[in-house]
């Protein structure tokens, strides 16, 4: 390794070698098995005779960090003593804005692999085509498939941007042309460049509450005044916008993470609203694709007559989170704001990437990758659906749905379980479900399902059920 050493002009240059060495072995910058560079080498990049370096080298293999192979070299030795961590210095005189002080992180990896993953928002990864994602991203990482300097649009990949045009014009009656398609590092990122371009310090954004977390926390973040606005059974509340509120946004075709679908009423009094109010909706679809029953409605950006919905989608549901894809479709008056906003934060999102992505959309390989997990989702959802209703309707009411990934049992009103107390047993117990009381919601559950497959269901469940029993009978 090109390893950095500084030795001063003056001083006991053996001890300042021998100890860099040690304390990059001992902090793991240095690891097992590493080979160091010949002492001629190290001496003349040192400017230090030969002499210095071998008998610093000689030091650390007799302490035993070095071994010395004849012929090979020298290397770190295989077993050498204990190692303690390097850290960046704590900066205690530095503090992050006011903004930041109380800011928090979402959905965590979990440390260990729970037996039972209710977790809401992760797709299965095994149903993940990783063989065909293979085979499209080694036909496209050749030097042809990129322009010589490596950079492209902002806006994203012009072959993927065509392609999600036509796919959600399809799927999802979306108006939009390639141009009107900006592609991001998930719906998260279409947030943040819409509030970088639309929200002024101090407006007003209502979201819905409960809701979608990561969003109010990024509109926070930007100096809005975020406000939460009740959602009933027919989708958010539309009387009780604030009427000062400059941006709405609303997952109309999946509540988050109540899991109900905006009624058409609903969606036009949401319409009307905007337009009297001169505000903005962002329609987040984020995991619509997986229907099950019904006919999806028409999402509020093809109802819309007026250009002020923002549609953002995700591929983190219908592929995988671990693309970091996504988009927005955005009225053409904004568009160049918003394609500057993205070269100003990272420019574009990496390139491969994005064009294995449109051959797949291209070749018809996400219509079938969506139709093959919405048979698998849609047995799961009927499972959890059918064990709710049987096992736990003394305890959690199911608000029906028939989209997406999750599906929410809210606590029934007579229901007297100390929820807090229940996470901690199910949490020992090896089920991780999320409680609707993290999304802003009363004390409930929400199971996602797309972490567990259909054989695991009955078992999880029932370890649940168990435990609410022993509960029920402990406190009375
Ligand atoms: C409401 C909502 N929006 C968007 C997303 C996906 O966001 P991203 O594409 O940034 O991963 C999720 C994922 O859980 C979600 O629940």
């Amino acid at each position: 390794v090109d390893f950095q050493i500084t030795v001063g002009a003056r001083g006991d240059r053996v001890t300042s070698i021998y100890a860099q060495v040690r304390d990059a072995i001992l902090d793991g910058r240095l690891r097992a098995g590493e080979q160091l560079p010949p002492s001629r080498e190290l001496a003349g990049r040192l400017l230090v005779s030969r002499n210095t370096v071998a008998l610093a080298y000689e030091r650390l293999t007799a302490e035993g960090f070095l071994v010395a192979k004849v012929g090979a070299g020298t290397f770190v030795s295989g077993d050498r003593p204990g190692t303690r961590t390097r850290t960046a210095p704590e900066g205690t005189g530095i503090r992050p804005r006011a903004i930041w002080a109380d800011a928090q992180l979402f959905g965590l990896p979990h440390p260990t692999q729970p037996k039972f993953n209710f977790s809401v928002g992760i797709p299965d990864p095994r149903l993940f085509p990783w063989e065909t994602w293979r085979r499209l991203v080694s036909q496209v990482l050749r030097p042809a498939t990129f322009r010589p300097n490596g950079y492209d649009d902002p806006a994203g990949n012009a072959e993927l941007r065509a392609a999600i045009a036509r796919y959600i014009g399809v799927s999802r009656s979306v108006r939009a042309a390639a141009e009107d398609v900006l592609i991001t590092r998930g719906a998260q990122q279409a947030l943040d460049l819409i509030g970088r371009v639309l929200i002024e310090p101090g407006d007003v954004v209502a979201v819905e509450e409960p809701g979608y977390p990561p969003a109010r926390a990024l509109f926070h973040s930007l100096g809005a005044r975020v406000t939460g606005v009740p959602v009933d059974s027919e989708g958010i509340a539309v009387q009780s916008i604030p009427r000062t509120a400059r941006l709405v946004y609303t997952t109309p075709s999946h509540q988050f993470p109540l899991g109900t679908a905006m009624s058409m009423a609903r969606r036009t009094a949401l319409l009307d609203w905007a337009q009297r109010h001169d505000a903005v909706i962002i329609e987040d679809d984020y995991d619509s694709e997986f229907r099950f029953a019904d006919r999806p409605l028409e999402p509020l950006q093809s109802l819309d007559r007026t250009g002020r919905v923002l549609y953002v989608g995700s591929f983190a549901k219908t592929l995988s989170p671990m693309l970091r894809m996504g988009f927005l479709v955005a009225p053409g008056s904004l568009r160049d704001a918003l394609h500057a906003a993205r070269q100003y934060t990272d420019w574009h999102n990496e390139l491969v990437g994005q064009v294995a992505l449109a051959r797949f959309i291209d070749d018809g390989l996400l219509a079938r990758h969506v139709r093959k997990a919405t048979r698998e989702y849609a047995r799961r959802h009927a499972i959890i659906s059918r064990i709710l209703a049987q096992d736990f309707a003394d305890w959690f009411d199911v608000i029906p749905s028939s989209a997406g990934l999750h599906l929410c049992a809210p606590l029934r009103p007579h229901a007297t379980i100390d929820m807090a107390a229940l996470a901690a047993q199910t949490t020992d117990a090896g089920i991780a479900v999320d409680q609707l009381t993290t999304f802003g919601g009363g004390p409930g559950f929400v199971f996602g399902y797309g972490g567990i497959n259909d054989t695991d269901i009955p078992a999880g469940l029932a370890r649940l059920a168990g435990i609410i029993q022993g509960f029920q009978f402990w406190r009375s």
